[in-house]
């Protein structure tokens, strides 16, 4: 007999990881296991979903799309639904981004930035410019490209022959100074390193890539404000692009649309996914500025942009994307991400001052407690028995190693917020620490 085509889960390890739960449906902020337990998602299933699951509106828009267009090649075809969300997309980005380009998922976005940044040194006559400096505890996707550019960790281990030699500078990890400093009297002396770095060595370097405002799987750090400042102006001064990976944070994430908006900074090159269709389908989209596109149009072939993929500007996944914006104007979506954080700020106070917490850090919408540990990293002995814990309690919350955080889609209410409060605190008296 054939044996079953069995399947393989993402950043699982089938020896040791319970079997999955299978979600029969989802509506709001509930999953639904098979045989009917609700099981709240505080963390937005891995922050893709912004208003809710199988919220009726963009469900529609999906459906009406598919009986009209399903989709079309997008070289020498446009349509529509692709025109209307670049329209869109227009309103609600800083005007000096003025194309956009679309892909499938947050590491192609980032792929397709990448490729942008090199090629656009290379069709301006500066092919020398090919170096690409990042941060430590990036994370920007798992293809190759995105692999290189994200930290050194167990996760690339395996793949140090697929990544490429990047430049790496400390990120304003405050917990952790890098350069032990403390906030309250530091002049975010861990831009220094970049800054020496662009000074001498400009001319060989095409852009600096980070995650504007907060490094997600890298453990919900949160910069200063003034560190991604910084860093636009150094870039700027020294003729080095910035690319800002808003996968993560774009889409109200941070308490504005974009967090390079709370910054009051314009990247050259922003990378958009995940929250880009409300979280219903792989979708992203890399915008950049005019000039960076007028170095690829020419009479000369030799410098046209050679990326695309199968499903670029899928009509579906536009019809999502124009139906989840569309949501922002119908639906009081700022006023749901300010509670969000109100609560975040009352319920995370008193458990700042808990033996086993280490650092709370809030960003708009997201919510980190760091937990005081031997090993700290994905790896954490914390990370399995607090995974297993919040889901006994019916919250899913999926601890980056010694890192809980609470990501919640906006639709979330303040009872329900509460009620994954309760489970954290709860855990922080009941879950005991990792052996020392
Ligand atoms: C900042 C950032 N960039 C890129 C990615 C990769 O996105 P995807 O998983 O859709 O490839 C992620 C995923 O978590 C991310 O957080």
């Amino acid at each position: 007999m054939t044996p079953p085509l069995s399947i393989w889960h993402p950043f699982t390890q089938e020896a040791l990881d319970p079997s999955p739960l299978r979600i029969e449906r989802a509506e709001g902020v509930y999953l639904y296991i098979s045989g009917g337990r609700p099981l709240l998602d505080a963390i937005s299933s891995w922050w893709v979903n912004l208003h809710g699951h199988s919220h009726p509106a963009i469900a529609a828009a999906i459906a009406e799309q598919a009986r009209t267009l399903e989709h079309v090649i997008f070289a020498g075809f446009t349509h529509g639904p692709a025109e209307e969300l670049a329209e869109r997309l227009r309103r609600v980005l800083p005007a000096q981004l003025e194309r956009i380009f679309f892909s499938d998922d947050g590491s192609t976005a980032v792929e397709v930035a990448l490729k942008m940044a090199l090629q656009f040194w290379g069709n301006g006559g500066r092919p020398e410019k090919k170096r690409i400096v990042a941060l430590d505890h990036a994370y920007h996707g798992d293809t190759a490209g995105a692999m290189s550019v994200g930290a050194d960790s167990s996760f690339v281990a395996a793949f140090g022959e697929l990544r490429f030699p990047v430049l790496r500078v400390p990120s304003a990890y405050c917990y952790r100074c890098p350069v032990g400093k403390r906030r309250e009297t530091c002049d975010i002396d861990c831009v220094e390193p970049l800054a020496r770095l662009l000074e001498e060595r400009h001319n060989e370097i095409a852009a600096v890539i980070v995650e504007p405002l907060l490094q997600g799987a890298g453990g919900m750090i949160v910069h200063p404000v003034e560190f991604l400042q910084r860093i636009r102006k150094l870039c700027t001064q020294h003729g080095v692009l910035l690319i800002a990976d808003e996968v993560l944070t774009g889409f109200g994430r941070t308490g504005k649309m974009f967090a390079c908006d709370v910054a009051g900074i314009v990247p050259d090159i922003l990378c958009l996914s995940k929250g880009l269709t409300g979280g219903f389908l792989p979708m992203a989209a890399t915008v950049c500025t005019g000039a960076i596109y007028e170095a690829f149009r020419a009479p000369d072939r030799s410098r046209t942009f050679f990326h695309g993929h199968s499903y670029t500007a899928n009509p579906l996944g536009c019809a999502a994307a124009i139906a989840s914006l569309r949501i922002f104007e119908s639906e009081p979506v700022f006023e749901r991400i300010a509670n969000i954080e109100r609560v975040h700020r009352e319920r995370a106070k008193p458990l700042r001052d808990h033996p086993a917490v280490g650092d709370v850090r809030i960003l708009g919408t997201m919510m980190a407690l760091e937990l005081e540990a031997d090993d700290p990293g994905y790896f954490s002995d914390w990370r399995p028995r607090l995974y297993e814990f919040f889901l006994e309690k019916g919250v899913l919350l999926r601890p980056l190693g010694n890192v809980i955080y609470v990501l919640p889609p906006y639709a979330i209410t303040t009872e329900e917020l509460h009620r994954v409060y309760d489970a954290i605190a709860e855990a922080l008296e009941k879950v005991p620490p990792p052996k020392r």
